[in-house]
């Protein structure tokens, strides 16, 4: 079993990252945290504890608040990619007014900001080394986590790894060089970078390998349906959760469509993380050294991966300065099967 904390910026992918956390067999969801973003803090945090109500997951589970800034960057939202709120199009979440939602977010003596409700899941599950290490992922911005090394290193141990979706080996997304995560808050992934836990950094070349398709539209909207053709219509929703997908999908499909020309559906970036808890057999990975570049004038906000190891010094591991496993390519198949599969789980529920 894989013990996750999920800090994310809900935002379309994050809900399905969301989704597989909160069904993947193998994975134990502790927490949630949220992070400016792909909307504001407010916004964000609101949207995850949405997620959790409409996914099903198990009640002691909540959301945490967490930093509404980068460390030192002017915040920076995007909603030509997923609308003002985060969610935009989405129809069948209930409201973040809704009572059962605001159970989410808050509780008595649950924790309410992000850097205690990820300490207090750290240690209980790690107990000093005689229970379970965490597994941190990050589907946004780096903002939490980074203030979290920082202000709770002696928890590192209790950090199985860090997995992100973030950065792109040779391109970007929201500059010409840098992807929207690592755009958000440079300064906080090279904090998290440097710190001496395994990290697999899943970027966008991968992530735009994990498109949903027409043909997986079709399955997520009516599973074991016959495949159709580009022409034919899609298959009516075969439940209420199926038709709220396709809702999240479809809108962002078009962003996708209109801001980056992708014309045969969205990648699921943020889904893949969880994908590679649950099954890291899906991924071929290397190690790199990789770091985030500060101070270009076109480039801030790059990883820098050193494909060629032209960096080869001794990092603060006391072994060669390669510092992250980078992931390279996905099994698609496999993916989308996994994500399928969470769908027919939290129908049942
Ligand atoms: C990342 O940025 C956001 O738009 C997505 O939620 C994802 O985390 C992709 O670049
Ligand atoms: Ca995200």
């Amino acid at each position: 079993m894989r013990y996750v904390w999920l800090d994310c910026d809900p935002g379309h992918d994050d809900a399905t990252a969301i989704l597989l956390a909160v069904h993947c067999p193998n994975v134990t969801l502790l927490g949630i945290s949220t992070v400016h973003g792909n909307a504001s803090a407010e916004n964000t945090n609101n949207n995850a504890a949405r997620c959790l109500y409409a996914f099903a997951a198990q009640e002691h589970i909540r959301v945490c608040p967490g930093a509404r800034k980068p460390l030192i960057r002017v915040e920076r939202h995007d909603p030509e990619i997923h609308g003002i709120d985060g969610l935009g199009g989405v129809e069948g979440l209930p409201p973040a007014t809704n009572p059962a939602v605001q159970a989410r977010l808050v509780g008595d003596g649950m924790p309410t900001r992000a850097l205690e409700g990820m300490a207090k899941a750290i240690s209980a599950t790690w107990q000093n080394g005689r229970g379970s290490k965490v597994t941190v992922v990050s589907s946004g911005p780096m903002t939490n986590i980074a203030l979290f090394v920082s202000v709770y290193p002696d928890l590192l141990d209790g950090i199985e790894e860090f997995v992100f979706m973030g950065g792109g080996v040779g391109m970007g997304n929201r500059s010409a060089a840098a992807e929207f995560n690592i755009l958000c808050d440079p300064e906080a992934t090279q904090i998290v970078l440097d710190v001496p836990v395994k990290k697999i950094m899943v970027p966008i070349n991968v992530t735009h390998t994990a498109i949903v398709t027409k043909a997986v539209l079709t399955q997520l909207l009516a599973p074991g349906s016959a495949p159709i053709s580009i022409d034919q219509p899609l298959p009516k929703a075969a439940s209420p959760l199926r038709y709220m997908l396709s809702t999240l999908i479809g809108f962002f499909a078009d962003s996708y469509k209109s801001s980056f020309g992708f014309v045969d559906g969205p990648p699921l970036h943020d889904a893949l993380t969880i994908a590679y808890v649950e099954k890291p057999e899906l991924f071929t990975c290397k190690r790199h050294r990789v770091d985030v570049e500060l101070a270009g004038t076109h480039t801030a906000g790059e990883t820098v991966v050193d494909v060629f190891n032209y960096r080869t010094v001794d990092d603060s591991w006391g072994r060669d300065g390669k510092n992250c496993l980078v992931a390279e390519k996905l099994d698609v198949d496999g993916f989308f099967e996994l994500f399928l599969d969470c769908i027919a789980r939290c129908d049942k529920v």
